[in-house]
């Protein structure tokens, strides 16, 4: 009996501080900085697309694949497709969120880093 419960108390110990690491993993948030040269253009941080936060407030198809592919860095985006209502800007227009005026609120990671999930991503600068 107490083995047991030193076995369960054990693997509790070990196991679960792994399993937000897992749940992280696989709905992490993105870096996305393909633009960073026209970004430190216009003095604005790398993008830091909140995927979790989304994710659990719409359903995985509001986004994949009519207006994100459902790959890193396969989705070319820039600001003038936002301004005119596409990518981010289906939803950040000031009806469904807010407009795409708060520069910081999306671009709010330091450059430097490997685009993809933020898991995976190593500094390179
Ligand atoms: C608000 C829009 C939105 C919603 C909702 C959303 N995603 Fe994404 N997803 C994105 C964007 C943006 C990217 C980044 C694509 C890029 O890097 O070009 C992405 C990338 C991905 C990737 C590739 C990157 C990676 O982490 O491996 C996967 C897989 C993914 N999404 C799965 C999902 C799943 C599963 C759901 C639902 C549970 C979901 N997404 C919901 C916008 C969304
Ligand atoms: C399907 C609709 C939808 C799309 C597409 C979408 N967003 Fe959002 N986003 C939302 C909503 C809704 C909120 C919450 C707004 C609020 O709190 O007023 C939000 C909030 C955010 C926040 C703030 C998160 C926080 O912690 O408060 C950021 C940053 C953000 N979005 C970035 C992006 C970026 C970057 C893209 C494109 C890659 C994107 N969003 C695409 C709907 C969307
Ligand atoms: C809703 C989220 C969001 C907001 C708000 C936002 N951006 Fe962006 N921005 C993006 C995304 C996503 C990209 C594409 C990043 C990439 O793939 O490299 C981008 C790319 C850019 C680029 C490079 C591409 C291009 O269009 O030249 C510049 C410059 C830029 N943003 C400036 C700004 C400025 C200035 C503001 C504030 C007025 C702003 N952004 C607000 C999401 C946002």
């Amino acid at each position: 009996m107490k083995l047991k419960l030193l076995i369960v108390l054990f693997f509790g110990i070990l196991v679960l501080p792994l399993i937000p690491e897992f749940s992280f993993a696989e709905y992490a948030d993105i870096i996305l900085n393909s633009k960073a040269e026209s970004m430190r253009k216009a003095f604005v941080n790398d993008v830091m697309f909140p995927h979790w936060f989304h994710r659990i407030r719409f359903k995985c198809k509001v986004c994949h694949e009519d207006i994100f592919i459902l790959k890193a860095g396969a989705n070319d985006i820039n600001m003038t497709m936002i301004m005119n209502g596409e990518k981010c800007g289906k939803c950040h227009n000031g009806i469904i969120a807010w407009e795409p005026l708060y520069c910081d609120r999306c671009h709010s990671w330091e450059p430097g880093w490997t685009p993809g999930p933020v898991q995976f991503s190593k500094k390179v600068k």
